[in-house]
């Protein structure tokens, strides 16, 4: 009896957490972010100057990570540079702004990864997060310009 009650407050728990959580199954397992896992790394992430991408960049560079932020517009990736001042251990030396436009064709992309190469010559980039997105409203086009365009460090990388 003792046992079916613990069970029955286990499942509470689990459907609970599940209810309450930002996340499915998979992400909830995997628990917090390790800061070992992150801290001192390098991740470029593209779409960093507003929405989903500027909240990665904040919360990695809380964590302990170094940053490379694009997108197109220069000043808004200096105002999120400058937001993420003392903020973590690289937050004020180890975020680098790289300025991309993703349909910028295939020369510039090629510039770009190299120049993202250069950003930390001992580690280069160990994580890229592909989050830059096309304007709304999405249509077809913007979403193959999506699709593509945030294929371009896997391929160029290789
Ligand atoms: N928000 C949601 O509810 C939601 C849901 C599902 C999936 N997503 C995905 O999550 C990602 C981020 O979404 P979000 O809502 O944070 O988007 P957002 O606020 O519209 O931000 C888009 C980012 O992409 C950059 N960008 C747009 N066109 C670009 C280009 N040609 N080259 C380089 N950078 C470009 C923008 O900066 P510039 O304009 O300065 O270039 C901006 O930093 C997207 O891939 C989106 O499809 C979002």
């Amino acid at each position: 009896m003792i046992l079916l009650l613990l069970a029955l407050v286990l499942v509470l728990i689990v459907f609970v957490k599940f209810v309450r959580a930002d996340g499915d199954f998979t992400l909830l397992s995997k628990g917090k972010p390790k800061r070992q896992d992150i801290q001192d790394k390098v991740f470029w992430i593209t779409g960093a100057s507003r929405g989903i991408g500027e909240v990665l960049a904040t919360q990695l560079a809380a964590l302990g990570a170094k940053l490379i932020i694009s997108a197109r517009t220069e000043a808004e990736l200096q105002r999120v540079k400058t937001q993420l001042v003392g903020t973590g251990k690289h937050a004020s030396d180890g975020v680098k702004i790289l300025p991309l436009d993703l349909a910028s064709g295939e020369d510039a992309l090629r510039e770009a990864v190299k120049a993202a190469h250069s950003f930390f010559p001992d580690s280069g980039v160990d994580y890229m997060i592909h989050n830059a997105a096309y304007e709304r409203p999405v249509s077809h086009n913007s979403l193959h310009f999506t699709y593509s365009s945030n294929n371009i460090y896997c391929v160029y990388k290789l």
